[in-house]
């Protein structure tokens, strides 16, 4: 059931359901997110479920306001306060100390917790409806099952999970691909995953490095080798492996899609190209959509000029390589 988000009734509809623990799909800035009442851990259940995601894999909470975070938080540190300052409403979950009895089932069991405050008009539009029936926050990860594509557009989440959940309409997202995510549970500020806020900005309002995430780094599926997956096989290569690759090919009845930012085009029968836009965030915001087009076009192998090393790329890279190792 398609709901559109500009519609106060539709968002209030989508409230009621939330707040009686039934699963929603909400769009936010980065990637749709498939919701459930945060305090209530069989409704959150609904979303481990309809997933196919193990259960001890942690799930982001989203709040309507900063403020709102602080409840679910056992503390938050001073480089927490920070980066929420700078950043929030937006593109960036923070893992906190999560605070006794608060999202135990949301946050996977783990003694910690990941909160996000976005800034998508209609996902704060359904988190204050939402709150106003007793909801204090939403658990969401992104609304694909598990290990494949993100979402960012109510289509594709009704493609994930049929005609029969309520999908709130808000558009196609902005940035397209996750937030970037900071683990502030554990002493040093870790940055678990890139997402569109460069490291460079993350640091500076952190007025602190970020380190990597090291062996006791928290569980994290977005943090797995193998993860966004399109149906087809992709290959990430350099530019000049590219054009000789395509070069070698015959007329091969292959389903062959190539989706780069510099190879020349060429007319070999069969193969698809598509542009990779030469700006890091217009590439961020096609990239899913374009994965989900080239399968739904029938694509077996998409080969994908691998993007520039600029930290402006890191997100994209980052879902580049894993869609490449599944
Ligand atoms: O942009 C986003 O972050 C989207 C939208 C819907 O907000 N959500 C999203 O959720 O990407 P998901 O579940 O696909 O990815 C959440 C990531 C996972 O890698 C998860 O393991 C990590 O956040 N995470 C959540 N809580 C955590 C915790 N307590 N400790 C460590 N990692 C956590
Ligand atoms: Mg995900």
């Amino acid at each position: 059931m398609l709901l559109d988000g500009t519609d106060a009734g539709a968002l209030q509809r989508a409230a009621e359901l939330l707040a009686a623990g039934e699963l929603v799909a909400i769009p936010t800035e980065t990637v749709y997110g498939l919701g459930a009442r945060a305090d209530d851990d069989a409704a959150v259940a609904k979303i481990f479920h309809a997933k196919g995601r193990p259960a001890d894999h942690p799930l982001i909470v989203h709040v309507a306001e900063p403020a709102d975070a602080e409840q679910f938080a056992a503390k938050v540190p001073a480089v927490a306060r920070r980066l929420m300052a700078a950043f929030w409403p937006g593109p960036l979950t923070l893992i906190l100390p999560r605070a006794d009895g608060m999202g135990a089932a949301a946050a996977g069991g783990q003694n910690s917790i990941g909160l996000r405050c976005p800034s998508h008009p209609v996902a704060r539009a359904l988190l204050a409806a939402a709150q106003r029936l007793g909801v204090p926050g939403v658990a969401a990860p992104s609304a694909n099952r598990f290990g494949r594509v993100s979402p960012t557009q109510a289509a594709h989440v009704v493609d994930e999970f049929g005609e029969e959940l309520a999908v709130v309409d808000g558009g196609a997202c902005d940035i397209g691909i996750e937030s970037s995510i900071v683990d502030c549970s554990r002493g040093h500020p870790v940055l678990l995953r890139p997402g569109v806020l460069t490291r460079a900005r993350l640091e500076a309002a952190a007025e602190e490095p970020l380190r990597d995430p090291d062996a006791d780094a928290p569980r994290a599926p977005g943090t797995l080798a193998a993860h966004y997956a399109p149906n087809a096989k992709l290959r990430l290569m350099p530019q000049q492996m590219l054009t000789s690759a395509l070069q070698l090919l015959g007329d091969e009845p292959l389903k062959l899609a190539v989706y780069s930012r510099s190879v020349p085009l060429t007319a070999t029968k069969g193969v698809r190209h598509r542009r990779m836009p030469a700006l890091p965030d217009q590439a961020a915001q096609e990239l899913f959509s374009v994965l989900r087009e080239l399968d739904a076009e029938g694509a077996q192998l998409i080969w994908v000029e691998e993007p520039p090393t600029e930290p402006e790329w890191d997100g994209v890279r980052d879902r580049l390589s894993r869609a490449a190792a599944s």
